[in-house]
């Protein structure tokens, strides 16, 4: 008896069942002659050169377009308005408006994206004409273009309504670095000034920046203890000691000495 004799591949989709035939199963490779090639080299070799082609490709995009970075994320800072990816944007805009964002909430985020991607998701239930042109298939192709119109003009209006000039105000990047461990920060960060001057001392919705404000210990000292302009009065809390060390550190631009 040879070996594997009798054997049947089950699941197969080559087996030949030449009395159930179904048309979609294909046929034997061995039917086309002369026309299948190795797996290795010959078809491997050709998947990596795509692959190759790809890689670089976006090797290039990436060194060309190099990711629009912001400052590191602030979770004190409630003033700064976060901008989804383009992609997201049209789902963005939809909030916006005045039916699908405050108590309906959840008609704009869930039901109204849950019914348009449900529906994409069902299409092949849904729709189960034999049609393929798409002048024949009305309500489909109306669909399908209402939605592609209607995603075109969100992401639109969404990009013109965004305050750019802002928003690069809000994530620039600043390049002063402070020392988080000194002691003058600990003061800083039990305080309320992180909410009005934010984590880094870089200012914020609210507040000033508080580098290279060319102001004496004892001038902070004062506004710090009786505000100024917009700055409320009776912002410190603490002993007069500690007072002394957190003007020094803010004199001295976030470094303890
Ligand atoms: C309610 C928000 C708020 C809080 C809390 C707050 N500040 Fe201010 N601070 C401001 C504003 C606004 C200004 C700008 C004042 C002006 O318009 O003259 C300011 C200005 C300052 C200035 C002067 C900056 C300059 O460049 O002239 C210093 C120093 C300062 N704050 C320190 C502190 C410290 C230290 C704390 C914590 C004990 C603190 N602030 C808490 C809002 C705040």
């Amino acid at each position: 008896m040879h070996r594997g004799k009798g054997m049947k591949f089950v699941g197969d989709s080559r087996v030949k069942d030449m009395q159930h035939r179904k048309p979609n199963i294909p046929k034997d490779y061995s039917e086309y002659p002369g026309k299948t090639e190795a797996f290795w080299p010959n078809f491997l070799l050709k998947e990596w050169m795509v692959g190759a082609v790809f890689l670089i490709g976006y090797l290039c995009l990436t060194a060309a377009h190099p990711s629009p970075l912001e400052r590191m994320a602030d979770p004190t800072d409630s003033g700064y308005i976060p901008l989804p990816d383009w992609y997201f944007l049209f789902l963005y805009q939809l909030l916006k408006y005045e039916y699908v964002s405050g108590d309906y909430t959840v008609l704009g985020a869930v039901v109204i994206p849950g019914l348009a991607f449900g529906a994409l998701l069902l299409a092949p239930w849904l729709d189960t004409g034999k049609e393929r042109k798409p002048s024949r298939r009305p309500v489909a192709t109306g669909l399908m273009l209402l939605a592609i119109i209607a995603t075109v003009y969100l992401t639109w209006e969404s990009v013109d309504q965004h305050d750019w000039e802002a928003a690069a105000k809000q994530g620039a990047i600043i390049e002063h670095e402070i020392d988080d461990t000194a002691e003058g920060y600990e003061i800083y960060a039990s305080q309320s000034c992180i909410g009005c001057h934010g984590n880094q001392m870089e200012g914020g919705s609210a507040g000033y920046a508080l580098f290279e404000t060319g102001l004496s210990v004892d001038e902070i000292k004062e506004i710090v203890t009786n505000g100024r302009g917009a700055m409320p009065p009776g912002m410190f809390e603490g002993s007069e000691e500690e007072l002394e060390i957190l003007a020094k550190f803010i004199a001295n631009d976030g470094q303890a000495e």
